[in-house]
């Protein structure tokens, strides 16, 4: 009886330790001989017949659109690669350790293809990722994060309503297309998808889609094989619609506006003058944001020059307007002149009445004077004081009349000066009003033009 109970617990015990036997990633690590001395892993492309291409699956996933700069023509993408490869001579049967089936391994311990980006410009100094996932058939899997910083030809045409495709090639720095083979790991309607659900940024650019496509690069006798990622992006213009386009149309229409200011002592002058200065200073921020390109000249160039020519058109209008306008008062102002010399000696022919022949002379003088205003309406009043000078005598009253007299002077020169207008004074005018006809119609149909441009 004891004997059998001691056989079953010697059974037992057996038995559980053979069934709960514990495996570590060390067993398989072991069983590769991975050390980081062998060179086995690491020298060489994994091939075990070296005319077999080693074939990586690519996966690129858009992360972030982190800036896209026009004036360096630089597109500036956090991108999450995916890498898998086939290392030929690895391989574990995962049922001899516990089922076992993938183990991680530092990266510098096997060998890793060469992928290079065509565009990047700048080597990315964020840490790579150290460790990689080797599964049992000896499918190594690598993950990156990337910042990309690359160059892109943009098109800058229809600047702030633009969408810009940029390209990140991807291909080996040396092994030729018999040698690697780069396919894209995930369609290009799924990496859309996966990058629309992860992507983080809410910048200026919306991102649309990515299209991949395959390349055979050629040089010389070689071909290297490239896979391309074109990510298609949008910009949101509202900033610079904001910023820029609106307030050159705000200035636009004060300069339109300032057709209804009197031309009189130049104000308008400095007022236009003064929008000009604005626009110039919104142009030096266009400076800022585009590049110099020769090929094509962006709308939003086109639509500031034309606006600031446009301007600059109705300045000179203005200046010649003005200059008319002077003219006419300046032939007025003569005019004054004269007028003014006669009012004096008429004075000094008054003044000049002694009191003895005051009845004859002066009355003469007083004539004098009457006729010499009817060129000027005289008023009634005047007539009246003129008949009761008859009968009085009195110095005052002769006062009187002179102030009165130099009083309507002056009134009729205030009323010729607003209503008489000579001939050059018609003429600007009549510039005025054709100029402001041509000046609508000319900015209406460009911006409606233009607008048009944008929009297609
Ligand atoms: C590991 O090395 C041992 C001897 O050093 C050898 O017998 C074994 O086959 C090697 N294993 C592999 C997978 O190469
Ligand atoms: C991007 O790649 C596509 C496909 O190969 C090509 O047609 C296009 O010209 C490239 N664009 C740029 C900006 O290099
Ligand atoms: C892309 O791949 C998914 C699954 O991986 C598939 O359902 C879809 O039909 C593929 N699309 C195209 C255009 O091949
Ligand atoms: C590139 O070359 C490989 C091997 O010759 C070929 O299979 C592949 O179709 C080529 N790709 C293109 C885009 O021509």
């Amino acid at each position: 009886m004891m004997h059998v109970a001691f056989f079953l617990l010697i059974v037992f015990t057996a038995g559980g330790s053979s069934s709960e036997k514990v495996c570590s990633y060390q067993e398989v690590v072991d069983y590769l001989n991975l050390t980081t001395n062998n060179n086995l892993y690491k020298l060489t492309r994994p091939v075990l017949n070296y005319k077999h291409p080693t074939v990586v699956q690519l996966d690129i996933i858009l992360y972030a659109i982190l800036a896209v700069i026009e004036k360096t023509q630089t597109f500036i993408p956090f991108v999450w690669a995916t890498m898998k490869w086939n290392h030929e001579r690895i391989s574990w049967d995962p049922d001899q350790f516990c089922g076992i089936n993938s183990i991680s391994v530092p990266r510098e311990m096997l060998w890793i293809p060469d992928l290079f980006i065509y565009e990047m410009v700048q080597k990315d100094d964020s840490p790579l990722n150290p460790y990689m996932y080797v599964l049992h058939d000896g499918t190594v899997t690598l993950e990156e994060d990337l910042r990309v910083v690359s160059t892109c030809r943009m098109d800058i045409y229809k600047f702030p309503f633009d969408t810009q495709k940029c390209n990140i090639s991807i291909g080996s720095a040396i092994h030729c297309v018999d040698e690697l083979r780069i396919l894209p790991f995930s369609n290009a309607s799924r990496a859309t998808q996966f990058s629309r659900e992860l992507i983080q940024s809410q910048g200026e650019w919306e991102f649309l889609h990515v299209s991949i496509s395959s390349n055979n690069f050629t040089f010389g006798m070689k071909q290297w094989e490239q896979l391309i990622y074109t990510f298609t992006m949008k910009r949101r213009p509202l900033l610079h619609v904001i910023n820029f386009l609106l307030p050159i149309l705000f200035f636009l229409s004060l300069d339109i506006a300032s057709f209804f200011i009197a031309d009189h002592r130049g104000e308008k002058l400095g007022f236009k003058v003064t929008v000009l200065l604005a626009i110039s200073v919104l142009l030096l921020i266009l400076n800022d944001i585009l590049p110099s390109m020769s090929n094509k000249t962006p709308l939003i160039a086109t639509y500031c020059i034309v606006i600031f020519a446009l301007m600059l058109l109705s300045l000179l209008e203005t200046i010649l307007v003005t200059y008319l306008m002077e003219k006419d008062s300046a032939s007025y102002e003569k005019l004054r002149l004269r007028n003014n010399l006669e009012v004096k000696q008429e004075k000094v022919q008054v003044n000049n009445c002694n009191p003895e022949e005051k009845r004859d002379n002066c009355c003469s003088c007083i004539c004098k004077v009457s006729d010499s205003e009817k060129q000027h309406e005289p008023l009634p009043m005047a007539e009246g004081v003129n008949n009761s000078i008859q009968y009085q005598e009195s110095h005052v009253l002769l006062l009187i009349l002179e102030e009165l007299k130099e009083l309507q002077h002056t009134l009729n020169l205030h009323l010729s000066c607003r209503h008489q207008v000579g001939k050059s004074g018609q003429w600007a005018a009549r510039i005025n009003k054709a100029f402001f006809i041509f000046y609508l119609i000319t900015v209406s149909l460009f911006l409606s033009l233009i607008f048009i441009e944008w929009n297609n």
